[in-house]
C-alpha cells in the first residue's frame, strides 16, 4: 500500500475526532473521505456502513467510545480487510487480544497509541523503539484526572472532595468520575500497555486494582513527613515467569521522579533488559495530544510498520505481594491499644519500622501511622481485617503500599 493511496473513514466527531480533522492536513496525502457521527447536527453521514461498506476506504478510524458499536465496527471493519485506528482503551482492555488476533489473521492492522497516554507515544516506544528488549518494569502515572486529586490535595492542603470538585470545574474529571479516581480507567490502559510489553494475554481480573477515594489529607500530611508522596500508580514487573500487574494509590520517595510528576501529567517509567530505564512525559489526555497519536497510527499503516510477537508470563495474585506498607489507624487513646495492634501484626510475621501517633482529630479515634518492614499482601489484610475487628479500632484501618521505583 502507498501512504498516497490510502483512504481513511472517521467513525466519532467528538473531541477527539474534531481535533484528528483539524490534523489532518500533516497525514501526507492520506484522505480522509468520510466522516460519520449519530448527531445529525454534525452535517456528516449517520451511518457507519456508509464507511464499513466503502470499498475504496483501507483505514477506519473509530472514536465514539463505549463498548457495544464501538466492538461491533471495529470487528466488521477488520473482517472487510481494512485497518482500523482506535483511542478506546476501554474496549481495547476487553478485547484487544481477540480484534489483535482477528487482525493479525486478516493481514490488517490494529492501531492504538491514542489509548494510553493520548499524545505520548508509549505503545510505538515499547513496540518499535524497544523492540530489542525484553521489558522488566513499567511504572506509570497514567490517570491525569487521580494524578490532577492529589496534587492538589497535597499542593493546596485540601481534602478529596474539594479536590475532586476543582478536577470537576477545571473540566478534567467527568461527572461520574468513577472510571478515573477508582482506577479502572488505569487499569485499562494497564491491561495493554501489559499485554504489548510483556507478550502476554492479560485480562482486566487480572490486574488489581483500588482507587483513591479513601485517601485523606492526613494520609499526603503522614506521608510527606515520611518523606513520601502518594500516586495513583500502575505497575506491572516481570518475576520469573510471573507478572505482577496492578493498580493502586503508592507511596513514592520524594526523591523519585515520578513524585514530581504534577496535575494532569502522566510519566510512565518502562525498563528494558538492554536499555536500561526511562521515562514517557507528557500530556495523556485532550483532543489534540490523541488526535496527534491517532495521526501517527494512521501514517504508520499507510507505510505498513506493525506487528507483535506471543511469548507468554502467568498472572502473579496481588496477595503475594511482598513489600512496605504505610498503615493508618484510627484507634481510641488507652493504655495498651498501640500494643495490642503490634501483638497483631506480629502474629501475622509484620515488623514494625516507624510508628507516628498523632493528636485526636474531631470525635474519630487517634490516628496511628505506621511503616512497615517488607511483608506479604495476604498476611497484611489479614492482620488489617483482625485489627479492625478490634473494639478500641474506631475507623476501617487503611494501607497504602511502598514501591521502591528506581530512577
Ligand atoms: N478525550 C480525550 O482526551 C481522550 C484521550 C484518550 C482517549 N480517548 C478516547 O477516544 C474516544 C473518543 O473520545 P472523545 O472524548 O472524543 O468522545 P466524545 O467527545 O464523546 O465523542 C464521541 C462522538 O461519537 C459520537 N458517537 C457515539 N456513539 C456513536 C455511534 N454509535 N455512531 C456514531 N457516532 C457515535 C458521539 O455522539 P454523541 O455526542 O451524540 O453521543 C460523539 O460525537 C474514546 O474511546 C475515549 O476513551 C479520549
Amino acid at each position: 500500500m502507498r501512504s498516497g493511496k490510502s483512504k481513511a473513514g472517521l467513525i466519532g466527531l467528538g473531541t477527539v475526532g474534531k481535533s484528528v480533522v483539524k490534523l489532518w492536513p500533516r497525514a501526507d496525502g492520506i484522505i480522509l473521505k468520510r466522516i460519520v457521527d449519530k448527531d445529525k447536527k454534525k452535517n456528516v453521514s449517520v451511518r457507519p456502513d456508509d464507511i464499513l461498506n466503502d470499498p475504496e476506504i483501507d483505514i477506519v478510524i473509530e472514536l465514539i467510545g463505549g463498548l457495544n458499536d464501538a466492538y461491533r465496527y471495529i470487528k466488521s471493519a477488520i473482517e472487510k480487510g481494512k485497518n482500523v485506528v482506535t483511542a478506546n482503551k476501554a474496549l481495547l482492555a476487553l478485547k484487544g487480544e481477540e480484534l489483535e488476533k482477528l487482525a493479525l489473521a486478516k493481514g490488517v492492522s490494529l492501531g492504538y497509541e491514542a489509548s494510553v497516554c493520548a499524545g505520548i507515544p508509549i505503545i510505538r516506544g515499547i513496540r518499535e523503539g524497544l523492540a530489542a528488549n525484553r521489558i522488566r518494569s513499567i511504572y506509570g502515572i497514567i490517570n491525569g484526572t487521580a494524578n490532577f486529586i492529589l496534587s492538589a490535595m497535597e499542593e493546596e492542603g485540601i481534602g478529596f472532595a474539594r479536590a475532586l470538585s476543582q478536577a470537576q470545574e477545571q473540566g478534567f474529571a467527568e461527572h461520574n468520575p468513577t472510571l478515573d479516581i477508582d482506577g479502572f480507567d488505569s487499569q485499562h490502559k494497564l491491561a495493554i500497555l501489559a499485554r504489548l510489553s510483556f507478550k502476554t494475554p492479560v485480562k482486566l481480573s487480572d490486574i488489581y486494582v483500588e482507587g483513591i477515594r479513601r485517601i485523606t489529607r492526613r494520609d499526603i500530611i503522614y506521608a510527606r513527613e515520611l518523606g513520601y508522596s502518594i500516586k495513583l500508580l500502575a505497575i506491572a514487573k516481570a518475576e520469573g515467569k510471573r507478572l505482577d500487574a496492578r493498580v493502586h494509590p503508592t507511596l513514592i520517595s520524594k526523591d523519585n521522579l515520578l513524585s514530581s510528576v504534577h496535575g494532569i501529567y502522566n510519566a510512565c517509567f518502562v525498563e528494558g533488559d538492554a536499555c536500561g530505564k526511562m521515562v514517557f512525559y507528557g500530556q495523556g489526555a485532550g483532543g489534540l495530544p490523541t488526535a496527534s497519536a491517532i495521526l501517527s497510527d494512521v501514517k504508520a499503516i499507510a507505510s505498513k510498520k506493525m506487528g507483535t510477537v506471543p511469548d507468554f508470563f502467568v498472572i502473579k495474585p496481588i496477595d503475594e505481594l511482598f513489600t512496605r506498607y504505610y498503615v493508618r489507624f484510627s484507634a481510641i487513646d488507652k493504655p495498651g491499644v498501640l500494643a495490642r495492634i503490634c501483638d497483631i501484626l506480629g502474629k501475622h510475621s509484620i515488623s514494625i519500622v516507624s510508628v507516628i501517633q498523632k493528636e485526636r482529630s474531631g470525635t474519630r479515634g487517634v490516628p496511628i501511622v505506621m511503616m512497615t518492614h517488607k511483608a506479604r499482601e495476604s498476611s497484611m489484610r489479614k492482620a488489617i481485617s483482625s485489627i479492625d475487628r478490634l473494639n478500641v479500632v474506631k475507623e476501617k484501618s487503611l494501607f497504602i503500599r511502598v514501591e521502591e521505583v528506581e530512577d
